[in-house]
């Protein structure tokens, strides 16, 4: 398969890191994006070209009001490393004016190569208030957030593309209206998370509504996102649904080195990386200094780590009470006593370290606000309960 074009930039490979708050901080996408040009065949420098050879590596979200307000976190978020010739940054928001001018900023004081727009989160404390994934419903605000941010970045090399889910639930889809608009305001790609809200993260994505969109969306490209746990399962996507590229986000919770079977498989190489424990660890003693780096604080980084520790461990034989052990790490030194306590001349263990992992759960009713349902068309009761949407909103 043939690299992805996203507005003026060539993406090698048709691969991108899902946005992930609280996950895809400079660190991590490091660690990916250095697992991904590992994949890149010696034998195929012409895939070695262009700004992302071996793929694109989106940011955490980050809310467009917190950045405009320059929050030490939202400056955090938006932070890259020199390594990153792509930065791609995404934004949240529900406010077309606050929307535009964080793209403003973000575009005038050069802190972006590529913008996306964040429709999907799926958190009841968000769509309660209209926000996130149940925003395309209203598609008057859907469309004057999209065009107010196409406005900003018109003319210049920065695309903007837009992540969504497909809707609210099987009754209320909103991604094929959604597309269209977002394509006739000049986005250079849309990415489907194909469930949704209602869905939350449980049963299999439906791949395909991807298919679906492909069909009606010809003239940019369209990116599939759900349930790619492996390589394997990114060739079949784009088998069965004929995307332009695949988002890949839970997967690689743990396992940065997926990037690098991803951006294998695109090539058509049959390189796998299948880590024993012992590299396992060096890749979490890796991941800690440069989260050290990049928190500026131990104490801090090393808790950010603790989740990245259980998603690291999955599969492999760690017992009970070194788990607990690892979730309690605040230092560099206790982190590498610990790690050194594993049994690390184990190998890689299989199947229980592939598969579904991370964030999943049932179904859940989707909160809306009352009356939401009711008409696709904005009133202007909304918008003080949507402005508080921003405010709550933590994660996709
Ligand atoms: C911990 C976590 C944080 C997420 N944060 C974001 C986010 O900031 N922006 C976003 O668009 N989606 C977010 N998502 C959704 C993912 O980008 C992705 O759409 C979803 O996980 C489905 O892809 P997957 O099956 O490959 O995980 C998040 C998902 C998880 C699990």
């Amino acid at each position: 398969m043939s690299g992805l074009q996203i507005g003026p930039i060539a993406v090698g490979t048709p691969v991108v890191l899902a946005p992930m708050a609280g996950v895809t901080n400079a660190p991590f996408r490091r660690l990916c994006r250095e697992a991904g040009a590992a994949g890149l065949p010696a034998d195929r420098p012409d895939l070695a070209a262009g700004p992302a050879p071996a793929g694109l590596y989106v940011a955490e979200m980050v809310t467009s009001r917190a950045l405009v307000e320059r929050t030490p976190e939202s400056m955090r978020i938006i932070s890259h490393d020199a390594g990153e010739a792509v930065r791609s940054v995404q934004l949240y928001g529900v406010d077309p004016a606050t929307v535009r001018a964080a793209v403003r900023m973000l575009v005038t004081e050069d802190r972006a190569d590529h913008i996306d727009l964040n429709f999907g989160c799926p958190v009841a404390k968000v769509t309660r208030k209209g926000g996130g994934a149940v925003l395309p419903w209203k598609s008057d605000l859907f469309g004057a957030i999209i065009t107010a941010a196409a406005e900003e970045t018109r003319g210049t090399d920065v695309p903007l593309t837009i992540k969504m889910r497909m809707g609210i639930d099987a009754d209320h889809l909103t991604y094929l209206d959604a597309a269209r608009h977002a394509q006739d305001a000049g986005v250079a790609a849309i990415a489907l998370h194909a469930r949704t809200a209602a869905d939350y993260y449980s049963g299999t994505a439906h791949w395909d509504a991807i298919a679906t969109l492909k069909q009606a969306i010809t003239e940019v490209p369209v990116l599939g996102n759900g349930d790619i746990w492996s390589a394997e399962d990114a060739l079949a996507m784009v088998e069965h649904t004929g995307c332009d590229g695949v988002v890949v986000g839970r997967g690689c919770q743990g396992r940065p080195w997926l990037f690098t079977d991803l951006v294998a498989a695109f090539a058509g190489s049959d390189l796998r990386v299948r880590p024993g424990l012992a590299e396992v660890a060096e890749v979490i003693r890796r991941h800690a200094l440069l989260m050290v780096e990049h928190f500026g604080e131990e104490l801090k980084a090393l808790r950010e780590l603790r989740k990245h520790l259980s998603w690291y461990m999955k599969g492999y034989v760690v017992g009970g009470e070194a788990r607990r052990q690892l979730g309690l790490v605040s230092t560099l030194a206790e982190l590498d006593e610990r790690l050194e306590a594993l049994d690390l001349s184990q190998p890689y263990p299989g199947e229980a370290a592939e598969g579904p992992r991370g964030r999943a759960g049932s179904p859940k009713r989707p909160h809306v606000p009352e009356g939401w349902l009711d008409s696709r068309v904005m009133d202007e009761s909304w918008r003080a309960q949507l402005a508080e949407a921003e405010l709550s909103i933590s994660g996709g």
